[in-house]
């Protein structure tokens, strides 16, 4: 069984290594601090005997982005990610947030099925979004 629970500042060391291996965008390791300084109940991990997962998100007014979401690959599958997209919906109602947005590649089609069986509809496209040249969905979800 995992756990799902709140990140903590000693855990930025493998939420950056399953980042680095998961997410074509590459992250420094102060941006995990800084997120998870920003909005700490938005900053959630899935607990193994190891870290093998995690969402990231922050909010503004009452619109909750998700910044990064990934689960490692012989993890997936599991639920994992569905549980920690969850917990992070209910961190956010507690807050009194109403919508929540995200991007995402294009070309990225399981994340894309992923959040739209979750209830996320594709509200626009932003062209050369990444770093790389990649453009992205904005999905968003009232919650
Ligand atoms: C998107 C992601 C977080 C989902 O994590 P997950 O733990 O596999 O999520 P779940 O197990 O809750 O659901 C995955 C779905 O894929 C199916 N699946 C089955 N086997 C799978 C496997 N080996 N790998 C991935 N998905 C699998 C699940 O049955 C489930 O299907 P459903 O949508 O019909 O319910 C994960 O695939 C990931 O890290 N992807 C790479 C990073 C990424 O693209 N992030 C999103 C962009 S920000």
């Amino acid at each position: 069984m995992y756990l799902i629970r709140e990140f903590r500042e000693e855990d930025v060391y493998d939420v950056f290594r399953i980042a680095f291996e998961n997410l074509t965008e590459k992250y420094s390791l102060d941006l995990f601090l800084d997120i998870h300084r920003a909005w700490p109940s938005g900053f959630l991990v899935a607990e193994l005997k190891d870290i093998v997962g995690f969402i990231a998100g922050s909010y503004y007014e009452g619109n909750a982005r998700i910044l990064m979401l990934a689960v490692d690959k012989p993890f997936r599958g599991r639920g994992i990610g569905s549980a920690l997209l969850n917990r992070f919906i209910f961190e956010c109602k507690k807050m009194g947030i109403r919508t929540v947005s995200l991007e995402v590649r294009t070309g990225n089609i399981d994340a894309i099925q992923f959040y739209q069986k979750r209830g996320f509809q594709v509200m626009s496209r932003i062209d050369n979004y990444y770093t790389n040249g990649d453009s992205a969905y904005v999905m968003w979800k009232m919650i």
